[in-house]
């Protein structure tokens, strides 16, 4: 039975397109539908349009569904067409009229901005929990081994001395930038489009105001038109915020693959987190951090998606709108995942320590001679040319020591300093 339904049948392949996959993926919006009802009801009431016992009565229907959804014994059934009709349906099976009362001074296209609001204000914040955790582990491992060197490419050519305190501190506060991303896309969610209706607003006298306070956001979307604009900006936002994040990881998962490599071999796992190769028997593959590369690259295109899907629409609600689900969805589930496998793998992870007493490793050291020189008084052009020379003819033979001490560098990682603008973007979410 369709909401809009007036006499007759709509044709069954026309519904199963239209419906697309709806009845699954608004399952996870269907304790916030419940949300946002309670707090229309309460409003309605407030403004006349539901009298104190209609109220009571509608409260306790719905929260016997919210019941039914957290013991998931909810589900959206064949022929109704999402989660704003199957509630609806539940409440005036039971109810009678009563339950047709809920639907006054909204329309299902206000109905599912607030839902995906409310929606993607919680996996961003669950995102955020997950990115903290990352970061912690990260710095954790960045102290641990803020001693252990390594090789710095440029030209992907053997540059400068690196360390692995360096490598994961530089990944953690790279985290920190990511988070300025999915703050900003939260604020952009956190706001009420509740009242818009079907995106023109409705002569009843709503408040407003007082579904903003119920729901918690912190401020309407005043204008109802733009209210309506906000789906699709919304999810542009969650979109850059979940690519700002999975580029990290996808860059993090290459040096990860490329290290494990025997040509460099600075980093192995244990047995139980690599993989094997049914022919060669020898095989230890980094299929987790491949099967994360891709899948974040994969992420980074979703702007585009978003994009792309809602360039030039109309104002007000088109039904492709509904298409933003598909893309958005799984997205959330599949970071958390692949951050959730990164911090697994990286609290297993075993560092070699004596990487960079391989003679291959020798002209790491060049720039630090050059610079012994100037500390002596040779001008820093002289002292490159005389270490250019020996290493021409072969003479040139490595100290392999380095003294870094500005700040960000190697012997001066400023992890702390780090931490605290991750603790101060992380305030303004969690
Ligand atoms: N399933 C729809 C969506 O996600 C709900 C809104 C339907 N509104 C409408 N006028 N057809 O966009």
């Amino acid at each position: 039975m369709l909401l809009w339904s007036k006499g007759f049948e709509p044709d069954k392949m026309i519904e199963e397109f239209t419906v697309g996959q709806d009845r699954e993926l608004d399952l996870r919006l269907a304790r916030y539908d419940v949300e946002g009802s309670l707090a229309h009801i309460t409003m309605l009431e407030s403004v006349g349009l539901l009298t104190a016992d209609e109220l009571s009565t509608l409260t306790a229907a719905l929260n016997d569904i919210k019941s039914m959804i957290e013991r998931g014994e909810f589900t959206i059934e064949p022929g109704v067409e999402d989660v704003h009709s199957q509630v609806e349906f539940l409440l005036t099976q039971r109810l009678g009229d009563v339950g047709k009362k809920i639907h006054s001074g909204r329309s299902r296209n206000d109905q599912v901005l607030v839902d995906l609001k409310l929606f993607y204000r919680d996996e961003l914040k669950k995102i955020a929990k997950s990115v903290e955790a990352l970061f912690e582990c990260l710095q954790r491992l960045s102290e641990q081994h803020k001693d252990a060197l390594m090789p710095g490419y440029t030209h992907l050519q053997v540059a400068m001395p690196s360390s692995f305190g360096l490598w994961f501190g530089a990944y953690a506060e790279a985290l920190v930038d990511d988070m300025h991303m999915v703050v900003a896309a939260h604020k952009i969610a956190n706001q009420n489009p509740l009242g818009s209706a079907a995106g023109y607003g409705s002569s009843f006298p709503l408040d407003r105001e007082m579904t903003t306070r119920l729901l918690g956001f912190a401020t309407p979307s005043y204008n109802v038109v733009a209210a309506h604009m906000g789906r699709g900006k919304t999810e542009r936002a969650l979109a850059t915020a979940i690519a700002a994040v999975a580029s990290t990881l996808a860059h993090m998962a290459m040096d990860m693959c490329m290290w494990m490599c025997q040509n460099f071999a600075f980093v192995s796992f244990p047995d139980e987190l690599t993989t094997g190769s049914s022919i060669m028997p020898h095989k230890k593959n980094p299929d987790v951090w491949e099967i994360m590369r891709g899948k974040c690259n994969r992420l980074q295109s979703l702007p585009n998606e978003v994009a792309l899907l809602t360039a030039n629409l109309p104002l007000g609600y088109n039904r492709d709108l509904q298409l933003l689900k598909d893309i958005t969805f799984p997205a959330s589930s599949t970071l958390c995942e692949c951050i959730a496998m990164a911090r697994l793998m990286l609290e297993n992870v075993r560092v070699r320590t004596d990487i960079v007493d391989d003679p291959r490793y020798d002209y790491l050291f060049t720039v630090e001679e050059v610079n012994r020189l100037v500390l002596q008084g040779v001008p820093f052009r002289d002292a490159y040319r005389q270490v250019g020379r020996e290493v021409m003819e072969g003479t040139y033979r490595p100290v392999r020591e380095v003294h870094h001490t500005h700040l960000g560098s190697m012997g001066n990682l400023a992890n702390p300093q780090i931490a605290a603008k991750m603790a101060s973007v992380m305030a303004e979410i969690l």
